[in-house]
């Protein structure tokens, strides 16, 4: 098959919060924070006892309270379990933007939950995001990423969980995360084979905020979109490290431009000020410019 069925519309997503959805302050403060998304989770920051109180909350908060204008997605269980079941129900009457299924670890969970969505009738635009966060979901991680190729798929982006993955393979937390970056850029890679989007894990110690800086930073040259958080304090390196820098924006605009003008037409290849730039180069200028402008926006009108 060689079309793409995800929807690459171009999205900020520097900063996606994760709130226990058994926190109702915490699900409160929300519309006042300047994340680019909310990740609503049923799954591990919420105790089995009070799951069902948890799901309760976020259908009062999806019809009360809304976030507006950023990505709402919500995490549930595995779907092997009678949870997981109870809250694909929740999600039907909340619909978010995004489900996150936990764990997965081969196409056939993606497809699995597609299918329920499908059979419920959700709509076509929600997508299935997949965390990828044990020793098989990174080993594969190509195959599960090639899911989004199959029609009807909803895959729309792998989000790394490190806190899982170093659990289960023994490898410490260490700055730099230095034995870990050969899965993180598997992971980064078989995202763009397919056209997905790819998050960056949680980082736990949000009083360290210099660090999480560093980590950001590391985490945007390795490719990833953005990075999910734990606490509202890393909102901010998130948003900074992840956004378009004004010197690729301006190198964005110009390579638009220069394609533009009427005498490139025919040309695949031009000389902007001593340096080759290729025809090939102004999709990705066009994405940044996008998602520049969206961020722009949101600043405007946070002001
Ligand atoms: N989303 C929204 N608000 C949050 C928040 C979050 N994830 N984490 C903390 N806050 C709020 C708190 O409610 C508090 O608000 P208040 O001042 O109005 O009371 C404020 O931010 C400061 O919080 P702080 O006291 O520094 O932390 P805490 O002890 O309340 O919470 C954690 C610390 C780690 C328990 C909490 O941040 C958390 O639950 N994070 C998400 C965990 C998660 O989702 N895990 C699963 C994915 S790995
Ligand atoms: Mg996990």
């Amino acid at each position: 098959m060689s079309e793409f069925f995800v929807d690459n519309t171009a999205r900020p997503r520097r900063s996606l919060l994760s709130v226990p959805a058994i926190n109702l302050r915490a699900l409160q403060k929300l519309s006042s924070l300047t994340c680019d998304g909310a990740i609503f989770d049923l799954e591990d920051s919420v105790a089995p006892e009070v799951k069902d109180e948890a799901r309760d909350n976020l259908l009062s908060v999806f019809r009360e309270t809304p976030l507006v204008n950023r990505e709402a997605i919500i995490r549930i269980n595995p779907l092997s379990t009678t949870a997981g079941r109870k809250d694909v129900d929740a999600v039907l009457s909340c619909l978010p933007h995004a489900v996150l299924l936990p764990k997965v670890e081969q196409p056939s969970d993606v497809h699995e939950l597609a299918d329920l969505l499908d059979e419920a009738d959700a709509p076509e635009g929600m997508q299935i995001w997949a965390m990828i966060e044990t020793p098989r979901g990174i080993l594969n991680a190509a195959a599960i990423a090639e899911a989004a190729h199959t029609t009807g798929s909803r895959l729309g982006a792998f989000v790394v969980g490190l806190n899982d993955l170093r659990k289960d393979t023994r490898v410490p937390a260490r700055p730099g995360r230095t034995y870990l970056v050969p899965w993180l850029m598997q992971v980064v890679l078989a995202a763009r084979a397919y056209g997905l989007d790819v998050i960056d894990s949680v980082s736990n110690d949000f009083r360290d905020l210099d660090a999480f800086a560093t980590e950001c930073e590391q985490g945007r040259d390795m490719g990833f979109d953005g990075k999910m958080l734990i606490h509202p304090a890393q909102i901010e390196a998130a948003n900074a490290a992840f956004a378009p820098d004004e010197a690729a924006l301006a190198e964005a605009r110009e390579t638009i431009a220069a394609f533009a003008k009427p005498e490139s037409v025919g040309l695949n290849v031009i000389n902007m000020n001593g340096r080759m730039i290729e025809r090939l180069h102004v999709t990705g200028a066009e994405r940044l410019v996008a998602i520049a402008g969206i961020i722009a926006a949101r600043k405007a009108e946070n002001q």
